[in-house]
C-alpha cells in the first residue's frame, strides 16, 4: 500500500516539475512515507526526522515532508516536536501534494490531514512510460510489475489495529477506472498486477462501483482485470478470512493468469483470542477455507501473518497457533510481537504478555516456520517452473514463479526482465531457489 502511495506522490509532483532522486544529500524535497502499524516502524520515523534535521541546518532550502500513517495519527504533534518539518500530509490528502506543498510553502497550513479527501478518489491513470521508451533511460529501469489500488480504509475495526483510524472508512473505487488503469500498465509493457486493498473481500460493499450491475463483488472484478489482453499474471492482497467468499475461491480453478498465492491472515490459532481481536471467524472456519483453497488449486502457495502476544493470550492460546501452524504448512508467514497501538481498543485491555514471554514465543514460532519454510521450497526441486525475470546480469538470471518464489539461474542466458522463462528447479533454500533453464 505505501509502495503505491509513494508512487502516486512521485507521478504527482512530477507536474510539478520533481523527478525522484536516490540521494539524500542532493535532494530539494524529501518525502518520508510513514507506517504505524507497530510502534517499531513509528519510532524509526522520529529517528530520522532527527537526523534530517542536521541535514537542513547545512541545506536551509530542502524541503522534509511527513506522509502515511504516521503523519495522519500524529500531525501536528509532529510540526510540534520538529519545527523543520514542511508539509504533513495525510493518507487520503496524497493525491494533492503538489498543491499542498505550495500552499506551505506560501504560509498556508503545514498539516493537511482532512479525511474529508476521501471521498474524492480520483480516477488516477498514472502517466507510465512505454517499455520501450523506458529502455533508452538508464535511472529508471521499466517495473513489469505493478500495484493497482482497487480500494482504501478500512471498516473492520480489528481491535488491535490502527488503520481505521489512519486510513478511514472502506472507500471502492470505480471498477472501470480500475480495468482502464490495468489495461494501460499491460499496453506499456506490465506484465503482473497486484491489486490493492486492505480487505479486498469487501470490495464494492460500501459503495457502488458498477452502476449497471448492484452485485458486482470483488470476484467480479477479479475476472474482469483478468480478461484485459496481455496480462500473464494477477495477484491480490489482503484478504480478511471473515469474507472469503466461495465465489473467491473457486477463481483458482479456473481464472488462468490468477497466481495459485494466498497471503491469508490468520493472526493466532486460538478460538479466544480472534474472538477478543475482533477477528469474526474461528480456527475451524479458516482452516476449511485453507482446504477449500487446496481442493480448487492443489498447487497453491499459502502465506499468513500472525500476531503473537496479544492481551490475555495463554500458553494454552499459543499453542492453538503452532498447532494451526502444524495443520497448514504455511509456505511462509509474517509474525510479529503484539505492539500497543494509540487509539486502538486493546491498548486498552488490562492483561497484557510480559515482553519476555512475547519474545520467546515469536522465536519458538518463527523457527519452526522456518523449518517449515524450508521443507516446502524443497518440494519444488525437480519440478519445471515459469519464472518472471527481474534481473539479468552476464552470468546469472533472478525471476520469480507465479507462486511468488524467487528463482536463482546462476547461468548466462539471452533473456531480459519482463520475459517468461522456463527453469527446472534443482536447490531450495530457506529464502529462494536456484534452477537451470530447461
Ligand atoms: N501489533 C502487532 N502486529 C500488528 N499487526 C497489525 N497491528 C498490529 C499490532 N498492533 C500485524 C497484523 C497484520 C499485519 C499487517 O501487521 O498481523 O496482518
Ligand atoms: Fe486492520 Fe483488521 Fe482492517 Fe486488516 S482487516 S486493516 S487488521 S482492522
Amino acid at each position: 500500500m505505501n509502495i503505491r502511495d509513494s508512487e502516486i506522490m512521485a507521478q504527482s509532483l512530477s507536474r510539478y516539475g520533481y523527478v525522484e532522486g536516490m540521494d539524500l544529500q542532493d535532494a530539494d524535497l524529501v518525502i518520508l512515507n510513514t507506517c504505524s502499524i507497530r510502534a517499531k516502524a513509528e519510532q524509526k520515523v522520529m529517528s530520522l526526522l532527527g537526523y534530517l534535521r542536521k541535514t537542513k541546518e547545512k541545506r536551509p532550502d530542502m524541503k522534509i515532508c511527513v506522509a502515511g500513517c504516521v503523519a495522519q495519527q500524529e500531525g501536528k504533534t509532529i510540526i510540534d516536536r520538529m519545527p523543520h518539518v514542511d508539509l504533513i500530509i495525510g493518507t487520503q490528502n496524497i493525491y494533492k501534494i503538489g498543491e499542498y506543498l505550495l500552499d506551505a510553502e506560501h504560509g498556508g497550513n503545514r498539516v493537511k490531514t482532512n479525511m474529508e479527501d476521501q471521498y474524492k478518489i480520483p480516477a488516477f491513470l498514472p502517466d507510465v512510460p512505454s517499455e520501450g521508451a523506458d529502455a533508452a533511460d538508464d535511472n529508471a529501469p521499466f517495473q513489469f510489475s505493478r500495484f493497482v489500488t482497487i480500494m482504501q480504509g478500512c471498516n473492520n475495526y480489528c481491535t488491535y489495529c490502527v488503520v481505521p483510524y489512519t486510513r478511514g472508512r472502506e472507500v471502492s473505487r470505480r471498477a472501470q477506472d480500475i480495468v482502464d488503469e490495468v489495461a494501460l500498465l499491460v499496453r506499456s509493457g506490465v506484465k503482473e498486477i497486484t491489486l490493492l486493498g486492505q480487505n479486498v473481500n469487501s470490495y464494492a460493499r460500501t459503495n457502488e462501483v458498477h452502476c449497471e450491475n448492484s452485485n458486482y463483488n470483488f470476484s467480479s472484478l477479479l475476472r474482469e482485470v483478468s480478461a484485459v489482453k496481455g496480462l500473464k499474471r494477477l495477484r491480490f492482497t489482503t484478504s480478511n478470512p471473515k469474507d472469503l467468499t466461495d465465489e473467491l475461491m473457486s477463481c483458482f480453478k479456473d481464472v488462468d493468469n490468477l497466481c495459485p498465492q494466498f497471503h491469508l491472515p490468520v493472526q493466532s490459532g486460538s478460538d479466544a483470542v480472534l474472538k477478543a481481536m475482533n477477528r469474526k471467524y474461528s480456527v475451524e472456519q479458516y482452516l476449511g477455507q485453507v482446504e477449500k483453497l487446496r481442493e480448487y488449486c492443489p498447487s497453491i502457495s499459502i502465506s499468513t501473518d500472525i500476531i503473537v502476544g496479544f492481551p490475555g493470550e495463554t500458553d494454552e492460546d499459543f499453542e492453538g497457533t503452532m498447532e494451526l501452524l502444524e495443520k497448514v504448512q504455511y509456505h511462509g508467514s509474517f509474525s510479529f510481537k503484539y505492539s500497543d497501538r494509540p487509539g486502538t481498543r486493546s491498548s486498552e485491555f488490562e492483561n497484557k504478555v510480559d515482553e519476555e514471554v512475547k519474545s520467546k514465543r515469536l522465536a519458538r514460532f518463527q523457527a519452526r516456520q522456518d523449518e517449515i519454510g524450508l521443507e516446502r521450497n524443497k518440494e519444488f526441486i525437480g519440478q519445471e517452473k515459469e519464472i518472471l525475470v527481474e534481473t539479468v546480469s552476464e552470468t546469472s538470471v533472478k525471476g520469480r514463479t507465479n507462486t511468488n518464489h524467487i528463482v536463482h539461474v546462476n547461468e548466462p542466458v539471452d533473456t531480459k526482465p519482463g520475459e517468461l522463462l522456463r527453469v527446472k528447479i534443482n536447490f531450495a533454500g530457506q529464502h529462494s531457489l536456484k534452477g537451470e533453464l530447461v
